[in-house]
């Protein structure tokens, strides 16, 4: 991979103990992932390194991936592909041709934006959506939405092998599921992952997360659990017990994390600690990057 790129990413990234009484007697230690690096950070370049390696092993010249007009994911595939020496194509969700800054930053670094109506991207892996796209784009390397494959697994377990202090357990926004998959992987024995939902009603993840476990270890885990409450309203929806969470949170640490997907997490895990869950425990939360915008 690029060293001048590599050289570029704060890696690894910070351990630190956030000191909040909301957490009670649980120790929190944040993992700022969200450090790596601006245009590619938290799990979008843990879940990408080797599957770009892989595209590049595999000489392939364009990346091809799929997400809606606010996804973190496409444009971290632009800014790669940009970097990196990858034409790229970034497959949004719906006709109507949004565009916003996300997008017109991903268009900037050369990534060819093509829109899907709904229905079709809802087929995008079935072989007819997939060779259309393949004829207009050439035989691109395709990364698939949220870049959740088992080649995400290596650079988790990259992540895991950063905790240098003891712990309990770890705490992670789920999307995909792919992130908390790769962490529960890479646990070592004895340590739990507790995945929080930020879909609403998406009881097909635990299936999913399972999955994965089954085809990249041949077998099921029993150390990770997602918690399905904490969703606010649904994926990128905001409700008053975030908004003062996040409000509170903000004044007491001089920053807030993202409401899509960490701030949830960090909610999730403030309700669970007054619930006693983790009582006397150290428990590493993920700061998995900042939100979709
Ligand atoms: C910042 C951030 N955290 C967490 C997630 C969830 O990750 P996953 O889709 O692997 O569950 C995402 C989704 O891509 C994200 O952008």
């Amino acid at each position: 991979m690029d060293r001048v790129w590599e050289a570029e990413l704060r890696l690894p990234t910070p351990l630190v103990e956030l000191r909040d009484p909301l957490f009670g007697t649980c120790r929190v230690l944040l993992k700022r992932d969200d450090l790596i690096h601006p245009d590619v950070p938290g799990n979008k370049w843990r879940k990408l390194k080797y599957l770009v390696r892989d595209a590049r092993d595999r000489g392939a010249d364009t990346l091809l991936t799929f997400g809606g007009a606010r996804s973190n994911h496409v444009r971290a595939v632009a800014a790669l592909g940009e970097r990196l020496g990858f034409r790229t194509v970034g497959v949004i969700r719906g006709e109507e041709r949004p565009t916003n800054p996300g997008l017109r930053r991903a268009q900037e670094r050369g990534m060819t934006l093509h829109y899907l109506d709904r229905a079709t991207y809802r087929r995008k892996s079935d072989p007819d959506v997939l060779a259309a796209l393949h004829d207009r784009f050439g035989g691109a390397y395709v990364v698939p939405e949220g870049g959740t494959t088992p080649l995400a697994f290596p650079g988790l377990a990259e992540l895991v092998n950063e905790f240098d202090r003891p712990y309990d357990a770890v705490v992670c926004a789920v999307g995909t599921g792919g992130t908390l998959a790769g962490i529960a992987a890479a646990l070592p024995a004895g340590r739990r992952a507790i995945g929080i939902s930020v879909l609403r009603g998406a009881w097909s993840l635990d299936a999913e997360v399972a999955a994965l476990h089954r085809s990249v270890l041949g077998h099921p885990l029993d150390n990770w659990t997602i918690d399905h409450r904490f969703h606010c309203g649904g994926f990128a929806r905001r409700d008053a017990r975030l908004d003062t969470f996040l409000a509170r949170f903000g004044d007491r640490h001089g920053w807030a994390p993202d409401p899509v997907y960490v701030g949830k997490a960090l909610l999730g895990l403030s309700v669970l600690t007054g619930a006693g869950e983790f009582d006397g425990e150290t428990v590493v939360a993920i700061v998995s990057g900042p939100g979709a915008g």
